[in-house]
Formats: C-alpha cells, structure tokens, sequence
C-alpha cells in the first residue's frame, strides 16, 4: 500500500501556513494511506533551540496533529528523536549525497545567508536527515508546501543514487527491483504558499518579524480578526476568475487562504466574491478563519495543560514507527556491508 509520510519541525509557534500547506491536508489521507506524521526534533536543532522552547513547541505540533483530527490509531504520530534510526539511516546518506548537492538547496543559502562558514554542519545535512525521515518507512508520497519541493527531489536524487550504487548488493540481498521507492511531492492545491500578510513577496514563517504578517494557530479570535484586517491589500475588487489575481500577490494570497480554510476553489471563492471589495471580503475571511482556527486552538491548549496524553501518544507513536524502521535498517545494513 502507499504509505504517506510527512513532518513539522519545532521551532516556533505553529502559523496558518503550517495548518494549510501541511496539517489540514494530513486529515483525510488518514482514510487512504498508511500515515505517519512526525516532529522532526532533530531537524529543529539544526539552528540554536533553546531546550525548554524545543519541548514546547514540540508539544504544541503533536497537540495540532491531535487537534486537527489526526486519529493516533490511524497514523503513527510520533518524535524523530525517539526513533534513532533516523540518525543512522541519515549518516549513509550523508554518504550517498554529493556536497554538490546541498550547495544547491536554496532553503540553505537563504538560512546561511553570507555567513555559511558559521552555520552548523548539521544545517548543511539537513536535507539527507529528511531524506532519511522519507525513506526509512519507504514512503511513497509527502504532503508538503512549495517551500519543501527542493528538498523532496534531492530526497529521489539519494533514493536513486543508492538504488544504484548498490544495485548488486540489493539484489543479492533478496530484494526485487530498486531498494528504495521514489517519492511523489504532493502539494497541489490552493495555499500551498501562504504569504506574509503584510509582504506579498514573502512566505509566512514561524520567524517574521512583524507581529501582524502572521496567524499563528494558537491567536485568539480578536487577534486573528486585527491581523486580517490590517492586511496589506491593492485598492481593487475581487475579480471573478483566478486569472484576474494574476500580478496581485497579496489579493491571490488573502483568496487563496479563504479558499483552502473552506475547502472550495479558488473560482467558487470568487464567483461568490467576485466586484466585491475587500470591506466585504476581509470580514467574511477573518469569520472564517476564527471559525476554523478557534476551536482547534482550544483543544491545543487543553492538551498543553496536561501533555501527558500526547507524550503517550508520542512514544506509543514511536514504538509503531520503529517496528518500521527497523526493518528497513537490518536491510540497509546488509546490503552495505556492516557486519552484525
Ligand atoms: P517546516 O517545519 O518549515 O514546515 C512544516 C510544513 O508547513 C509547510 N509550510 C507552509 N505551507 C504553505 N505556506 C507557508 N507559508 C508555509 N510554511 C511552512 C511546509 O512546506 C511543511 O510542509 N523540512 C521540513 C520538515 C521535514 C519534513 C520531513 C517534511 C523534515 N523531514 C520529511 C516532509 C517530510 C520543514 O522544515 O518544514
């Protein structure tokens, strides 16, 4: 069966793009995949964490996954640090890829800036860490954002360049065809880059500096309604066809939003909209957006207040996801060569 594999990494509150690009798009594969849904703790220190934060916010994920509607029966929810295979899988990568390759990733030139001499190496890896998050469940396809589609190829480029180098070995070993799979990138659809709210060039981040280009899950209702209504906007109405949004960054982002919280197209949003102006449009979103976003975060907070139920679901989580990884591990070993 396919089985769907997806993370979110703890370092920083949770903001409207994790929820629409990532985490509201995790729901229903529930119902027709195998999922597994991580925290990627060990992605998260790839920069300085503080550790009370790191748990924190690694918290604040699981209690989104949970309150989102991810049933722990049904996916495997877990933290990358409590399966350490992980880490194992990620050292032979790290062997597999060429240096080449991560110089390219854009995510690391934009995180390094011109400083990269004193950036952690462990940031330079960083996309064979979650080549090994894919791979070591054999995952057959990612839900993620745009931001991630790099990392994801570089994910088939290690897959192949492995299925390759030990093409004998593998097949001595038993195994049929290519050892790993190759994975899709799944990220179509309506918000799969939420913009700041206050600079359409830019995505949201957990990072912004300013206060009111991001939702975060967890703002209250008056605060998610202030944002939306101080977002930037041109002075024009709504048009009353996607192509109409073209070279309008910041009305394509706000319709976007809208259309992914109600589950509709981008042209059902705006044959409802379309001549209107953002005085009827930024009220209806901000109800919207409270709508979806305020019982959620409610149930985010139950949950902090006592996490025991999440470290259970967590390790619980974890001991499912090693049972996996495991298993790929004692194969990936032979076929390399380690004596056991
Ligand atoms: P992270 O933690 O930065 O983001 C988590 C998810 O949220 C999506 N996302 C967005 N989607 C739309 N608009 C935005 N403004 C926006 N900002 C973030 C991201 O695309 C992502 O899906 N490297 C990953 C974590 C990771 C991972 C993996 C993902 C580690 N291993 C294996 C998939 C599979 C990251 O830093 O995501």
């Amino acid at each position: 069966t396919d089985r769907v594999f997806s993370g979110i990494k703890p370092s920083g509150d949770l903001h409207l793009g994790n929820y629409l690009g990532a985490i509201r798009r995790f729901v229903p594969l529930q119902d027709t995949h195998q999922t597994i849904y991580c925290v990627v703790d060990m992605h998260a220190i790839t920069v300085w964490q503080n550790p009370a934060d790191l748990k924190r916010w690694t918290y604040e994920i699981a209690a989104a996954y949970i309150a989102a509607g991810l049933d722990p029966k049904k996916s495997i929810i877990f933290n990358q640090s409590q399966v350490i295979e992980h880490a194992e899988l990620s050292w032979i990568f790290n062997c597999v890829a060429r240096m080449g390759w991560m110089e390219r990733m854009t995510q690391f030139k934009d995180k390094a800036g011109a400083n990269s001499e004193n950036v952690s190496l462990g940031l330079f890896a960083y996309p064979s860490l979650m080549a090994a998050d894919i791979l070591l469940y054999k995952s057959t396809a990612v839900p993620v954002g745009e931001d991630q589609r790099q990392h994801l190829e570089l994910t088939r480029d290690i897959a192949k360049k492995f299925n390759h180098d030990f093409k004998k070995q593998i097949k001595a070993n038993g195994h049929r065809g290519d050892f790993f799979p190759v994975t899709e990138t799944m990220a179509a659809g309506p918000a799969m880059r939420v913009k700041s709210l206050k600079d359409g060039s830019k995505k949201m981040s957990k990072s912004d500096a300013s206060d009111l280009s991001t939702i975060y899950m967890m703002d209250d209702a008056d605060l998610i309604a202030k944002k939306i209504k101080r977002a930037t906007t041109d002075a024009d109405a709504l048009p009353s066809e996607e192509a109409g949004l073209a070279g309008r960054a910041e009305a394509e982002n706000l319709v976007g939003i809208y259309a992914a919280l109600a589950n509709r197209t981008v042209d059902e949003v705006l044959a409802e909209f379309g001549g209107q102006g953002w005085g009827v449009f930024k009220p209806a979103l901000a109800e919207l957006a409270v709508e979806k976003l305020a019982p959620m975060a409610d149930e985010m907070r139950r949950h902090l207040e006592d996490p025991t139920e999440i470290e259970n679901i967590l390790r619980d989580g974890a001991g499912r996801a090693r049972a996996i990884a495991e298993e790929t591990m004692q194969a990936v070993r032979a076929i390399v060569g380690f004596v056991r």
